[in-house]
């Protein structure tokens, strides 16, 4: 169900990417995730989206913020040929006002005493994130990958920021939301059922 061609149509179809869209089977992220973070973006209209990893995400929350007339993604992306064809994308549907792709490689960064890769870059709002995206980076290549994304955005969200784990059902990633919740205990958790589960967390 996770790539499900008739809900990747459909959205594609709302938002009138008629010129393809960066699909990779099993990379990309579920439809179903897909149709929850386009929804949020449409319906709350955040100026500043921040996003961990980098590719249909980042063109479709584009998009949204096109329709929307207001809003930017950030996106965090480890691998340059990743990066390119994430621009790509962006250029042909004339979306540079609506995103940039930071190329940051993964280096070592100690969060809360453990050392993880993380994406290299300080071209990160000081401020004001209003959604964030957490799609990245893999889950194999370290134990609890993304563990880090909260502790390093939280002093830069918005009051009401709403965050968005993809592959939330994974056994790391619902250790990472216990951590999370552990240290802001002020995050409320609705778990969504999707193909790869998917974890929103709000204040
Ligand atoms: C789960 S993918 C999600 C990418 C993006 N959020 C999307 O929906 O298209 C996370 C990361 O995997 C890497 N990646 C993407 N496609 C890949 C592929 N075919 N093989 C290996 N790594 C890939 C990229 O670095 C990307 O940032």
């Amino acid at each position: 169900m996770t790539d499900n061609p008739q809900q990747y149509h459909a959205l594609q179809a709302q938002l009138g990417l008629r010129h393809g869209i960066p699909f990779t089977p099993n990379w990309s992220a579920g439809a179903d995730f897909m149709r929850i973070i386009v929804d949020a973006c449409l319906q709350n209209r955040p100026k500043q989206i921040m996003e961990c990893s980098s590719g249909l995400t980042t063109l479709m929350l584009a998009r949204c913020c096109q329709i929307n007339g207001v809003g930017h993604v950030i996106s965090l992306e480890d691998g340059l040929q990743y990066a390119d064809n994430t621009r790509g994308y962006i250029d042909r549907y004339g979306l540079g006002d609506y995103a940039s792709v930071i190329h940051a490689p993964l280096q070592d960064t100690v969060v809360d005493g453990t050392n993880y890769k993380w994406y290299s870059t300080d071209d990160i709002p000081e401020a004001g994130i209003d959604m964030l995206v957490i799609d990245g980076p893999s889950g194999f290549i370290q134990k609890n990958s993304r563990y880090p994304a909260l502790p390093l955005f939280h002093p830069r969200l918005s009051e009401h920021c709403v965050i968005y784990l993809d592959d939330a059902a994974r056994e790391d990633e619902q250790a990472i939301v216990t951590l999370w919740q552990a240290r802001y205990p002020e995050l409320k958790h609705d778990f969504r059922v999707t193909a790869r589960g998917c974890s929103i967390l709000s204040r």
